[in-house]
């Protein structure tokens, strides 16, 4: 597993850096692959996956979203998903835990294994595949209820706590996992909406990890919120990859390159590439990542 690496990321530094690129790759002659080309370049497949896309086709009605992708995911590592908008990151970040269902119109093909186990399979049934693979949106939604019963909600339905005293003890570590539990450990009966933007992310996080997830999806899960609620829910992830395997979607490419391990660049419903963060920003091996990396196109 790479290291999470400090990354400055400056679009007139890189685009400099881009044209030197070119130069040192065209003495080397390893030739970028051209912007037509729509394989997926990189490596989209991992030792021991907690995920395994293959062949994921993504329709709405008549008009396909995301076209042939194979991607896995690993243990205990964070994927940034980027790429212009539409390009279909949410799209296929639904996928993996079944939300594209709830679409009307919307029709996945191929296979997605989750522990060995394919998820798209008619009889899989979606509300422990849910506590499994969790979600967390772009705009914080806590339940209309206490802080308390926000997280303690999924335990109940789930049958995850023998008693009250059981329940109290995954609601406070929940709490504690999502780096909430200090603020709000005195007034765990109030309302979850009652809370900051950055804190409500943070217990919709808690409310994941809750019910013992696997894997964590985040939708652009800082976009509402301020530099320095961005950076606790940006340390959160590095932390709780330690436990669990991250996807996050990402219009930030400075996000991205300070928490992922792998990013995924998506365009037009293609993945274009996928590697090591490091290379995929330092040393991008298609054209269309390269565009978008450096500013020229979405
Ligand atoms: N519910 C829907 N019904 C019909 N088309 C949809 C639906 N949701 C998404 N699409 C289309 O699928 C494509 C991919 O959309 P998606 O929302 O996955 O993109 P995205 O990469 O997440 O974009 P953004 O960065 O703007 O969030 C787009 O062309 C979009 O218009
Ligand atoms: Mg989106």
């Amino acid at each position: 597993m790479s290291v999470v690496f400090e990354s400055r990321f400056s679009f007139t530094s890189e685009r400099r850096k881009g044209e030197r690129r070119r130069q040192s790759r065209a003495s080397a002659s390893t030739a970028i692959v051209p912007r037509e080309e729509r394989q997926t370049v990189g490596a989209a497949a991992v030792e021991n996956p907690r995920i395994r896309c293959m062949d994921v086709n993504v329709y709405y009605g008549s008009k396909q979203a995301i076209k042939n992708v194979s991607l896995d995911i690993g243990s205990h590592e964070i994927v940034a998903m980027i790429g212009p908008s539409g390009c279909g990151k949410s799209t296929f970040l639904r996928c993996l835990n079944r939300m594209n269902d709830t679409i009307d119109n919307c029709r996945v093909t191929g296979d997605i294994f989750l522990d060995g186990q394919n998820i798209n399979e008619q009889s899989i049934d979606v509300v422990p595949l849910r506590a499994k693979v969790g979600m967390v949106f772009q705009k914080p939604n806590p339940f209309p209820k206490s802080i308390y019963e926000n997280i303690a909600f999924g335990p109940r339905i789930h049958g995850l706590a023998q008693d009250k005293t059981d329940l109290d003890e995954i609601v406070a570590t929940s709490l504690q996992s999502a780096g909430l539990w200090n603020e709000v450990k005195d007034q765990l009966d109030q309302p979850g909406t009652s809370l900051s933007g950055g804190q409500q992310q943070r217990l919709c996080i808690a409310r994941a990890i809750a019910v013992n997830p696997e894997v964590i999806l985040m939708d652009e899960p800082c976009s509402a919120l301020d530099p320095i609620a961005t950076a606790v829910i940006e340390n959160l992830m590095i932390e709780l990859c330690a436990e669990y395997s991250i996807v996050i979607v990402t219009h930030s490419m400075q996000q991205a390159a300070r928490v992922s391990h792998r990013t995924a660049y998506f365009h037009l419903g293609d993945l274009i590439e996928v590697g090591a963060t490091e290379h995929v920003f330092m040393r991008p091996m298609h054209q269309l990542t390269e565009d978008y990396i450096t500013g020229r196109f979405g």
